[in-house]
């Protein structure tokens, strides 16, 4: 029988943008099923209030730019072997067609497309990757399931990811790893919180109810479906793509 446990005792788990939202929800839920977390992200000090929080003890924090190809090489050369790896860090910025600029784009591109890649590329490099370790990339409902208004890039770069999952599953299955992304649409994080600054609360009230369920996501709502991904319950998916959306793409 498979292993439908979420018991990661023993395991170690990689997540980036460990610091928010999202990847901070998967941090707590983790360690809580007994992993070891490794939590990456920029901003020191809400990663050591995290660590703080964290059950079990072993737990470590790694601090550095994703923009940055040294910092993921050397980031990677000082991990211990992998179980599972969630790439969270992402930019969500909001800019309409006429405000694109290249360094934009580049900006855009660099955080959420090519960070991803080459921290794999560079785990798989160094063997960091334990056999029948399961990676989980965050995308979005933007992208390809549907498009938004000024979010043309973000959707673009979360759209590639998808196709990234697709052909590195491939190359990654005959060591049993697994790798999948989830797609969420609006869920409510410290990310969202900014760009929403300038959105009446009525206008947010009035977006929520175009969501089947009536309710934006919440970062748990997402970090159960990874959890699931990082687990044997998991054990037969990789290059899919997982929607959780409230049944906003169901329209
Ligand atoms: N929230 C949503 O509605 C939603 C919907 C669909 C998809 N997603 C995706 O889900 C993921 C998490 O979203 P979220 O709402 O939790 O985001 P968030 O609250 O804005 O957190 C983003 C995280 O990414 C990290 N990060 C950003 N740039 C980085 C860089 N250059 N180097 C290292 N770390 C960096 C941040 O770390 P520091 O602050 O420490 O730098 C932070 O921990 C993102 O990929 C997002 O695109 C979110």
């Amino acid at each position: 029988m498979a292993d439908y446990t979420y018991n990661f005792t023993g395991k170690t788990i990689l997540v980036t943008g460990a610091s928010s939202g999202i990847g901070k929800q998967i941090c707590l839920d983790c360690a809580e099923a007994g992993a070891t977390v490794i939590m990456l992200g920029r901003d020191e000090e809400r990663l050591k209030q995290l660590l703080y929080q964290l059950e079990g003890g072993s737990h470590q924090v790694i601090t550095g730019d994703l923009k940055d190809e040294q910092f993921i090489e050397r980031a990677c050369q000082g991990l211990p072997l992998l179980d599972g790896v969630v790439q969270s860090a992402g930019l969500m910025k909001l800019v309409p067609l006429k405000f694109i600029n290249a360094a934009f784009i580049d900006e855009m591109l660099a955080v959420n497309l090519r960070a991803p890649i080459l921290l794999l590329s560079a785990l798989q490099k160094q063997k960091k990757l334990k056999p029948a370790s399961s990676i989980v990339l965050l995308s979005s409902v933007n992208g390809v399931a549907v498009g938004s208004l000024a979010n043309s890039v973000y959707g673009a770069t979360k759209g590639a990811l998808q196709s990234f999952c697709k052909s590195a599953s491939l190359e990654l299955a005959k060591t049993n790893i697994r790798i999948n992304c989830i797609a969420p649409a609006m869920v409510n994080t410290e990310g969202t919180a900014k760009i929403s600054e300038h959105v009446s609360a009525e206008a947010i009230e009035a977006d929520q109810k175009n969501y089947p369920l009536g309710r934006y996501g919440t970062p748990a709502d997402i970090a159960g479906c990874c959890l699931f991904l990082l687990s044997g319950a998991g054990s037969w998916i990789t290059g899919s793509t997982i929607t959780i959306d409230g049944g906003f793409t169901a329209q």
